[in-house]
């Protein structure tokens, strides 16, 4: 995905752009650029490499302008194929977000006409301008916009007036005016600094800003006709997008994890009673007799250990999908089947088309998001919002156990509409979830003992996660948290299945971190871990306090407080991540903006 970030005003808007890419950043960091729009024309400038580097651009006296942060999907990173892009007469400059999937069909337009980089967005500024042969800027865009197919997110600016427009299908754009300046931007972040109102914009919708007359439309490129929109209130603070005293967006929300837990908590449950009620009605409750979650990444992990919760708590058969494969698998869903989509940011192409997929079928949709006013919130018929806070670092952490809190609350809310869990054990269990911040925050001082092992094991080049029952996602968990920040190639496992492949890796270079709680399967990883020493292999385990036995086995142990089992999930995955931190800071990694990854993946 990338960032899109525009401006109209009585400022000059050099400054106000850059400053919006990098907050944007975190979307894509390739390669940067932006368009001017000054008194005798736009000037451009394009650059591979991260907006955050850049310290200053010389201003031109510019009061319209487009920027954008790019993470490359059609051509390489270059110059060439950074953003904003233009026609061949230079007269119309494009940014976009998305992919393009009627390239062919499009060019038959402009037959003959060269195309100077391998991005499949230069065919929009080509198009518009094209059609502005027989209309103007606004009504050219409009065309342009109801020929595209796939998704996107683009805004435009002409050099011979003073428009601003952007549209959207699919990619995310919200739009705010202020005091006489109008914003564009993918996220609602980056506008903190200026309003605390936005206009939400929905697939097929238009935003067409003229700044002489300060005029607003919202136009429908679809059904052709302006559509009415309000701006709405949003409740972001500014300290929720800065680093504070932390070195990196990663460290500070693996560290915020206990109050953003217990806001969720709060926000939810009142003197032990679960309010989601409004998100998902008795009636609907009383009717599933099926869930299926679709999810990616991080998110799916956090489907996984709810399937163990939904499953045990509610006797309600689950499947977890990857929405990448649910989407394309013709699935087979019957009337009283609850669909849970699982979504930190709420853009990740391949879910929302996992929710599209799932509205064919009729059946209820409930999401959980971390960001309002995303287009998966959009499509859901209800969403439980966990209460992270804007996760920026790109490694999920805080909205993973937010997203598990509240699983584990829909579990216990559905156990009790359904009469599988009496009042008195809904209690037991919300007193135990209340313990968790605090002992999460246990385990987070424990920062000296992680810092030794990462010492010991920064360097290998392969890692193995192994986990058994409610811990085993957490073994995935783990394990993608270390690839994805520090590069060590790491795969997580069943422990059980250790033996029937992953024990011919073991040797004396592979570290391999077992979850080995007091749970039934206790006596079961300790078994697997004396394989795994029987083999030289090295042995890092997450146990709890007080285990003697685990310290005559593992060369190095954490421990961790004891909790309910079916809680621990909360506890296991902290040393996990606090591990992939220390060990990519220690390996000089861009944790916060990872190689080849971006926060949200906004394309198929
Ligand atoms: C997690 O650390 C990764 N950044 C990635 O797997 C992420 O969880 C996945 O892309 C899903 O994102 P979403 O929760 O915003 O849908």
């Amino acid at each position: 995905m990338c960032g899109i970030f525009a401006y109209a005003g009585k400022k000059d808007c050099t400054d106000v752009i850059i400053k919006g890419l990098k907050s944007l950043e975190y979307r894509g960091y390739d390669s940067w650029g932006v368009a001017l729009k000054t008194g005798t024309g736009i000037t451009l400038e394009k650059n591979v490499g991260k907006v955050s580097q850049v310290e200053s651009l010389e201003s031109v006296n510019a009061r319209v302008g487009i920027g954008h942060t790019r993470w490359a999907t059609h051509g390489n990173v270059s110059v060439l194929n950074s953003h904003p892009h233009t026609d061949s007469s230079k007269r119309v400059y494009v940014v976009h977000n998305g992919i393009i999937e009627n390239i062919a069909e499009l060019k038959k337009y402009i037959p003959g006409d060269l195309f100077y980089s391998e991005t499949d967005t230069e065919i929009i500024p080509k198009l518009i301008a094209h059609f502005m042969a027989e209309m103007d800027f606004p009504e050219a865009v409009k065309t342009v916009a109801a020929l595209l197919k796939g998704n996107f997110a683009f805004v435009s600016i002409d050099r011979d007036s003073d428009y601003l427009i952007a549209a959207r299908n699919g990619s995310p754009i919200v739009a705010a005016k202020s005091g006489g300046e109008f914003f564009i931007s993918s996220d609602l972040q980056s506008l903190i600094a200026y309003t605390k109102k936005a206009f939400f914009i929905n697939d097929g919708e238009m935003v067409i800003y003229q700044l002489d007359k300060q005029s607003l439309v919202f136009y429908d490129f679809i059904e052709k006709r302006e559509v009415h929109k309000t701006a709405q209130s949003y409740d972001l603070q500014s300290g929720d997008i800065e680093k504070g005293n932390y070195k990196h967006f990663m460290l500070k929300e693996i560290f915020e994890q206990p109050v953003r837990l217990e806001n969720t908590y709060l926000n939810y449950v009142d003197d032990f009673d679960i309010a989601f009620s409004e998100m998902l009605k008795p009636t609907i409750v009383q009717k599933i007799n099926r869930i299926v979650i679709i999810a990616c990444g991080t998110s799916w992990h956090a489907g996984l250990v709810s399937e163990y919760w939904l499953e045990s708590l509610v006797n309600i058969p689950v499947e977890v999908e990857y929405a990448s494969e649910f989407r394309y698998r013709n699935p087979v869903l019957t009337e009283n089947t609850l669909i849970i989509a699982i979504s930190q940011s709420g853009e990740t192409a391949d879910t929302i088309a996992g929710i599209k997929e799932s509205r064919k079928f009729g059946i209820p949709i409930l999401s959980i998001c971390n960001v309002s006013g995303s287009t998966i919130t959009r499509l859901s018929d209800a969403t439980v919002f966990t209460k992270a806070g804007p996760e920026i670092g790109v490694a999920s952490t805080k909205a993973f156990t937010t997203q598990l809190e509240v699983l584990f609350l829909l579990a216990l809310y559905l156990a009790q509409q359904r009469g599988k869990l009496r009042h008195k054990d809904i209690i037991n269990y919300l007193k135990n979830l209340k313990d968790i911040p605090e002992k999460i925050e246990r385990v987070l001082s424990k920062t000296d003992q992680i810092s030794t092992i990462m010492e010991s094991h920064y360097a290998v080049t392969n890692a193995l996660f192994l986990g058994r029952g409610v811990n085993y996602p957490i073994a995935l968990e783990g394990a993608l948290k270390l690839k994805e920040i520090s590069y060590i190639h790491a795969e997580g496992y069943p422990a059980a299945e250790m033996k029937h492949g992953p024990i011919a890796l073991i040797d004396r270079n592979m570290p391999t971190f077992f979850i080995c709680i007091r749970d039934q399967s206790y006596e079961k990883v300790l078994s697997n871990i004396q394989e795994v020493k029987a083999r030289d292999g090295i042995v890092i385990a997450v146990a709890n306090d007080n285990d003697e036995r685990i310290t005559t086995l593992a060369d190095h142990v954490i421990f961790i407080p004891e909790t309910i089992v079916e809680l621990s999930p909360f506890l296991t995955v902290i040393p996990l991540q606090m591990l992939a931190y220390y060990i990519a800071d220690k390996r000089g990694c861009d944790i916060d903006k990872p190689r080849n990854l971006a926060k949200s993946v906004t394309v198929e």
